[in-house]
């Protein structure tokens, strides 16, 4: 494996997965093709049938496991954590409305889009559709069109003399995805879903829509730019490249611990939800695999956490955006980032750990702290660190325009997480911080 045949992998990975429905089923195929089992929530567990294991939750949010080889329940946790969510434009629950011989969508808006970037985009539409069948059953399954169906265009410039001045956008007055144009024959979306299900699932016998969760996406595949290929360009970049690199490690090591990988939905609404990691789903399934409450929180104070997301690199054009003396760029190896109010979870401890297992495979490592006078985001670390009760790190790729529907990165960034996280698997120990 070298980072071109990763990349390659990355961005088939990127095209199969336009909505968090569709990263789980992806994930969760990968799992079972190395011969993890599925372990429902709503059934018994047997863990010995297999060492690999995945549990799914809401279709968006999976987590995989791998028990270690000898005495899983006297051994510690490494876990890594991402989010399988990306800022997008969700279908409303009646989504035509027809306005001067067109029919367009309507739409909100999940998390923080940069919104000025989905104009005169070649939008697919994905996501999950739940069915009637003719057995009577409810199914629910993932859908993809895979080409572009909408598209937002611009007002033209000689329409709007201040374009280049001002970049507001109204949503509720802009953001209509053209999807197609009035015929004499009425256009139902139900019956379009409808026979969509019935093209990628003909077993089903589907006989009516009854909910979805549909989004728009852009259709134009991940891209190497530059002279030297220097860049990644690509949609949801924030944060599938993480769900990816984790899914890979975690499926090519050998491991000593019990090693854990969630990548978790909602995290660009805020993560409070039934899937979303401010809910119960990884302590749930961490009290099942671990029932004894005193081991428990034994094992998981020796236990260490990787939060992958990614992070801010800094702009050409905006450097006074960043601390001068925190500036991460491209191609430089991933970054630890820090805040002291604890919006990211990384301590000295967990950084100097993260800083060891780097080292160690000679990945070089770099450091963001936001500048003081913007408000710092935050990630799935914090929350997952608070829950359990275990030490993490906030990490991940440096990238630019994070929300926009085509994010940058650096070409060797993807790869260099890959191998940091490969080595944090299989290492033969955690480092040990004396605590
Ligand atoms: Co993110």
């Amino acid at each position: 494996m070298d980072s071109s045949q990763f990349n390659k992998d990355f961005f088939e990975f990127l095209q199969s997965c336009p909505t968090p429905f569709h990263t789980t089923k992806v994930i969760k195929n990968s799992f079972k093709r190395a011969g993890f089992l599925e372990i429902p929530e709503n059934e018994d567990w047997n863990l010995e049938n297999a060492e690999g294991y995945y549990c799914t939750r809401d279709d968006g949010t999976i987590i995989g496991i791998k028990l270690a080889t000898d005495f899983p329940l006297e051994r510690p946790w490494r876990m890594t954590a991402a989010h399988s969510d990306s800022p997008a434009l969700q279908l409303k629950p009646k989504p035509l409305k027809s306005n001067h011989s067109n029919y367009q969508l309507c739409v909100e808006v999940y998390g923080g889009p940069l919104l000025s970037t989905w104009f005169d985009r070649d939008l697919g539409i994905a996501g999950r559709v739940t069915v009637l069948c003719k057995n009577d059953h409810l199914q629910t399954c993932a859908i993809d069109f895979k080409r572009p169906m909408a598209i937002i265009p611009s007002l033209a410039i000689h329409l709007d003399r201040n374009a280049n001045k001002e970049h507001t956008v109204k949503k509720q007055k802009q953001l209509f995805p053209l999807i197609c144009q009035t015929t004499d024959n009425e256009f139902s979306f139900d019956e379009l879903l409808l026979q969509q299900v019935i093209a990628e699932y003909p077993d089903l016998t589907a006989c009516k829509i009854l909910g979805f969760d549909l989004f728009c996406y852009d259709t134009n595949p991940a891209a190497f730019i530059g002279l030297n290929n220097d860049f990644i360009s690509a949609g949801r970049l924030d944060n599938l490249l993480s769900c990816f690199v984790g899914t890979k490690a975690i499926l090519d090591i050998n491991t000593v611990d019990n090693a854990l990988l969630l990548c978790s939905n909602h995290e660009e609404i805020g993560s409070a939800s039934f899937a979303g990691a401010q809910g119960n789903f990884l302590s749930a399934v961490l009290k099942r695999l671990m029932p004894d409450p005193i081991l428990r929180s034994k094992l998981l104070s020796n236990s260490y956490l990787i939060s992958m997301d990614n992070a801010h690199a800094v702009h050409p054009n905006f450097p006074e955006k960043h601390d001068p003396q925190h500036t991460p760029m491209l191609n430089h190896g991933p970054v630890i980032k820090y805040n002291s109010n604890q919006r990211y979870a990384t301590t000295s401890r967990s950084a100097a750990m993260y800083k060891t297992l780097a080292d160690e495979v000679n990945i070089p490592i770099q450091e963001f702290v936001m500048n003081n006078d913007l408000a710092c985001g935050s990630t799935i670390g914090p929350i997952a660190a608070t829950k359990l009760g275990i030490q993490t790190v906030d990490i991940g790729v440096p990238s630019l325009a994070m929300h926009s529907i085509r994010e940058t990165t650096g070409a060797q960034d993807p790869y260099m997480l890959y191998q940091t996280i490969s080595h944090f698997y299989s290492r033969s120990s955690l480092p040990q911080t004396a605590l």
